[in-house]
């Protein structure tokens, strides 16, 4: 613990890549997504990467509760992409799950999984997150934020009580009993976004999707979503589409389909 990331190494093996072409690095920073935003609206290319060791001001999908990244133990990484079509968010931000997925499982060992829409678990517990912040230019993209954090190498008693958490948060050193070469993680989940970001540019949508849903554990099991109706509403995960919509069976047999909302599962 405690060593600055060595993000020059991550730059060096990534640079051939559109994901990865150029990585700011910031020692500590209010959120990476701000940055990237603050990057992309001045003209940064699609694949600029900004990555920080602490973040003061880190945001959580919900905004209910801060994101936390203390000093030089986990992962705050946000990519700029500039997709064509608002569809494609949706998309990006399933991709953004699987590839910090199957990351976390290949470097530290461990198989994380997904649950709907793009946490990252360990079991029951929540590792990572995926925050895509997007700016129109009328009825298209301008460019989307996609931003990933995983905790790393601390207790997760150190992340303190959180106030949301309806998921109880994972950490790599918790789960896997030793610290994780954050450098190799950090470039295999951008290798992995890469190869998934090639596939969606030319049409294979449907495969990420695929390996999304593989890797999601809400599929056949009993949910409540929250955030969508006043109450919470309860049924079976029966599908999710290539864009990410969920599809519940309600206790009274209807079949709703939503695109948002927090799953807990019972
Ligand atoms: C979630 O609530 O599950 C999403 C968490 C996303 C956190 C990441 S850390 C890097 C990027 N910068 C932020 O401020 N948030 C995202």
């Amino acid at each position: 613990m405690d060593q600055p990331l060595d993000w020059q190494r991550v730059a060096q093996a990534v640079a051939r890549q559109t994901i990865g072409c150029h990585v700011e690095y910031r020692a500590v920073t209010g959120s990476t997504n701000d940055d990237a935003r603050a990057l992309a609206q001045g003209g940064a290319p699609e694949g600029v990467v900004v990555v920080a060791d602490t973040q003061t001001r880190g945001r959580g999908r919900t905004g209910k509760s801060p994101w936390l990244t203390p000093p030089r133990t986990s992962i705050a990484v946000s990519i700029i992409l500039h997709p064509r079509q608002p569809e494609a968010l949706a998309r990006i931000s399933m991709l953004a799950g699987v590839a910090a997925a199957e990351a976390i499982t290949e470097v530290a060992g461990v198989p994380a999984r997904l649950k709907w829409p793009n946490d990252v678990m360990i079991g029951e517990r929540k590792v990572g997150g995926v925050l895509v912040e997007s700016a129109l230019a009328g009825s298209s993209v301008a460019f989307a934020i996609a931003g990933v954090g995983i905790n790393g190498n601390l207790p997760a008693a150190a992340l303190g009580p959180l106030p949301d958490a309806a998921v109880p948060p994972a950490t790599l050193l918790d789960e896997v009993g030793h610290e994780v070469e954050r450098e190799a993680l950090l470039i295999r989940l951008l290798e992995h976004f890469d190869r998934l970001y090639r596939q969606l540019q030319v049409g294979e949508a449907a495969a990420v999707a695929q390996r999304y849903r593989v890797l999601l554990d809400t599929l056949g099991r009993r949910v409540r979503l929250l955030g969508v109706d006043a109450a919470p509403v309860e049924g079976v995960a029966e599908a999710v589409d290539n864009d990410g919509t969920l599809v519940l069976r309600l206790d009274s047999g209807e079949r709703r389909a939503f695109l948002y909302g927090e799953v807990s599962c019972r």
